[in-house]
């Protein structure tokens, strides 16, 4: 069956949009911060964006599944069609009143992602893509940069707070393509900085320590705006493993050169 991935994509559209705009008013409120653990945060208004995209995403498509970061509304139902909710990418972020944070939402069916729509709702910016549909940002279509080499390239990474191993290795990735690019930004929110990919803003971006709802909106919008996205070391991507590499596609091989000679 041809599946109608446009209406899939509307409805995320607006959800998205809805859950951003609560987020937006609610950060200069009392958002309750508490700690998961150390250095990890949870906000009420994380809860609260959760059961919102939950709830409408179940009223929109009763029989689908939801798979959300803080388990606000999680189903098993229909495991063909998964929702995967990040209520807010950059909790962090969010908490200190630093602007960089999202809603993100993924779809995947039949275990293939399908439908991405992250929004970040400070900045105003929507990012969508839909399989064999294109990606796009606030409604313009989007593509990966042209840069074709590391030595020209601004990258992006970022630090799970939770895992000390992968963090001291990730201090040594980042010294080394610090010393070999035009920079490396560490802003705090993983689905924005795949759609900082996607839009070209910068050429590739590297992460160790994620899950599913970190990647699964972004994956797919890099793809559609013509990025690749693999493990660090160039294996293909699996959503369920915890590292992604994405890129604009012409440095992919630069970079996966490193993490290959960089890990055991
Ligand atoms: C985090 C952000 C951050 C990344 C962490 C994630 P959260 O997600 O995406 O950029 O470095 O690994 O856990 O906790 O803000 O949803
Ligand atoms: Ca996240
Ligand atoms: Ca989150």
């Amino acid at each position: 069956m041809q599946e109608n991935l446009s209406q899939y994509l509307e409805v995320s559209k607006k959800i998205a949009h809805k859950a951003g705009a609560m987020v937006l008013k609610a950060q200069q409120k009392d958002i309750n911060i508490k700690y998961k653990s150390r250095h990890n945060l949870v906000t009420k208004f994380d809860k609260k964006s959760e059961q919102l995209i939950s709830r409408e995403l179940l009223e929109a498509f009763p029989t689908h599944s939801i798979l959300g970061e803080e388990n606000m509304g999680n189903t098993t139902n229909d495991q063909k069609y998964k929702w995967i909710i990040d209520p807010i990418d950059g909790t962090t972020n969010f908490a200190h009143g630093h602007l960089y944070y999202c809603i993100s939402i993924g779809l995947e069916i039949n275990g293939e992602i399908m439908v991405g729509v992250v929004f970040a709702p400070a900045f105003g910016e929507l990012f969508y893509a839909a399989k064999g549909l294109g990606a796009f940002l606030n409604d313009k279509k989007i593509s990966v940069s042209k840069i074709k080499t590391l030595d020209e390239s601004l990258l992006a990474t970022g630090f799970n707070p939770g895992i000390p191993e992968i963090l001291e290795e990730n201090i040594n990735h980042f010294v080394h393509f610090q010393k070999i690019t035009d920079g490396i930004r560490r802003c705090g929110a993983a689905a924005l900085d795949l759609c900082y990919t996607a839009a070209g803003r910068v050429d590739g971006f590297w992460e160790k320590g994620l899950k599913p709802w970190d990647m699964a909106a972004g994956k797919i919008i890099v793809e559609e705006a013509g990025g690749l996205i693999t493990s660090l070391n160039g294996t293909p991507f699996n959503l369920y493993d915890i590292e992604v590499l994405a890129s604009n596609g012409l440095i992919h091989k630069e970079m996966t050169g490193y993490f290959q000679s960089a890990t055991p």
